[in-house]
């Protein structure tokens, strides 16, 4: 028998899950199909236990540094079991927190494979092989992504992993050695370093960070030396040698190093094994992402496709935004589609890193002429406070024919809790405000935030501290 819904939607991640709750708020009856965890790589192996294990990492550096604020702490160990069960028990509790909402919204959640065919059907293979059938007036495909891997450096389970074996390491290794300073290679990096590891990052690229403003990834670069991450950038790895305590890895023109742990955080591919069955107009892209048009329609009629498995920024919140989108879409109401080089970004390395719209020199690329105000955490009070000076705010603005600055293009930030201090800058962004616009509004004394308005209010001509 073939039970017939508003809307299926395939993979629970938060891209799946988040159109399943707003379809369901919105009146749609609704299938979620999920073959493992509800919450996806986000809740289970990506954004929530890295930045788990990130806090553990600042609580080991508080305690590090509580002596120059007179608080006497010693011994001082990480006890890796208490780590890894707190991350756990997070984890745990927020995709209970997934399950107990889709539950009160009524969504029918179905554990298995899902697989779509022709005329929005859509096929359940569940874990013991038993089968169901679905239809639904439309369908939406969020199946995800998985790391890249490099050949030579497949995941072993015990000396090579990828951010989906790094969550379940059984010790902090002595050495790591990460491979790609991306998003994940930094907040890895930075996590070990912090709990004791000697780190070499090894990046294919002449920087690390290379989606990052210029200014943002040699503020990073310079934290990671402080903590003593050796950053080798311009690289390629050749291959390694497993023994005991690890692997030799190696790279370049002849150079080795061994290590207990190599991490492979070079990106991640679409996920859409056995997604599709015959019969369907739904096509995937050259490098395996499914093919949709501005508002993630794909080839079949009412399927729509977003998050990791279509090519826009690999983001949990951008996930949501088009689940957004796409559920506006099925419900008639013609939605403006993400503006993916306007979207937040935030990398919770330390120090972290936010940021929404042009770098300076991606603004100069595309033709504008700019005006760039910077400023620096070491002059702000409350991070004086924090101890957590190192970091600056830069504001990328449009620069009108007679001198002045104009709308803000991109706002960059780096420095303590810059992830958290974004919104101000990614609103002006968006909203394509003026920097004499955004310089009328007040941030609270003494805050972090000051830099964001002391770094536009200094674009207008004038300044207090800036
Ligand atoms: P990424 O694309 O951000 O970075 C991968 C890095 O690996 C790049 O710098 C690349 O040049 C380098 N690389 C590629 N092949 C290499 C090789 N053979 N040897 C050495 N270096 C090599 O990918 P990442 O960090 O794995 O993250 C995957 C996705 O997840 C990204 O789209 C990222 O935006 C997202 N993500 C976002 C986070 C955040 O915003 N906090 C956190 C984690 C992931």
């Amino acid at each position: 028998m073939t039970e017939h819904f508003d809307l299926v939607v395939i993979g629970g991640g938060p891209a799946g899950y988040g159109a399943a709750l707003y379809g369901a708020s919105a009146g749609l009856s609704i299938a979620l199909v999920e073959k493992d965890k509800l919450g996806g790589t986000c809740l289970h192996r990506g954004c929530i236990p890295a930045k788990e294990l990130l806090e553990t990492a600042a609580v080991v550096r508080t305690v590090k540094n509580a002596a120059e604020f007179g608080v006497i702490v010693e011994p001082r160990s990480v006890d890796w079991g208490t780590t890894l069960a707190r991350k756990q028990a997070v984890v745990d509790k927020l995709a209970g927190g997934v399950a107990m909402l889709l539950k009160n919204r009524k969504v029918t959640v179905l554990n298995g494979s899902g697989s779509l065919g022709p005329g929005r059907t859509v096929e359940v293979v569940g874990p013991g092989g038993e089968t169901a059938s679905l239809s639904a007036d439309a369908v939406i495909l969020a199946s995800g992504s998985v790391p890249r891997t490099i050949p030579g450096f497949e995941p072993d389970g015990r000396a090579v992993v990828t951010s989906d074996g790094f969550f379940e390491i059984p010790q902090v290794p002595q050495n790591a050695v990460v491979i790609g300073g991306g998003a994940i290679g930094c907040e890895f990096a930075s996590t070990l370093a912090d709990l004791g590891s000697r780190v070499t990052i090894l990046e294919a690229l002449p920087k690390i960070l290379p989606g990052c403003d210029d200014d943002v990834a040699r503020v990073v670069l310079q934290a990671f030396k402080k903590k003593g991450i050796e950053v080798r950038t311009a690289v390629a790895v050749t291959g390694h040698t497993p023994n005991e305590l690890g692997t030799t890895v190696h790279f370049g023109e002849g150079e080795s190093i061994d290590t207990n742990l190599v991490v492979v955080s070079v990106g991640r591919a679409p996920y859409t094994e056995g997604l599709l069955r015959e019969g369907t107009a739904v096509t995937l892209t050259e490098r395996g992402h499914v093919l949709v048009d501005v508002g993630y329609r794909t080839a079949e009629p009412s399927v729509w496709a977003i998050g990791d498995s279509i090519d826009t920024p690999q983001l949990a919140h951008v996930g949501f935004a088009e689940a957004i989108v796409a559920i506006k879409d099925i419900l008639g109401e013609d939605p403006a589609p993400v503006d993916n080089s306007k979207v937040p970004w935030a990398i919770y390395c330390h120090p972290e890193v936010a940021f929404a719209g042009h770098s300076e020199a991606s603004a100069k690329e595309a033709g504008y002429e700019v005006a760039v105000s910077k400023h620096r955490f070491a002059g702000n009070s409350r991070a004086l406070i924090l101890g957590e000076t190192d970091g600056l705010v830069k504001i990328i603005a449009e620069k009108r024919p007679d001198g002045t600055a104009g709308t803000v293009l991109g706002v960059h930030m780096v420095g303590p809790w810059v992830t958290e201090q974004l919104s101000g800058g990614y609103l002006a962004v968006n909203w394509e405000a003026t920097v004499a616009e955004v310089a009328e509004f007040i941030q609270p004394h003494p805050s972090l935030t000051e830099l964001f308005g002391e770094s536009v209010l200094a674009l207008t001509g004038r300044s207090l501290h800036g």
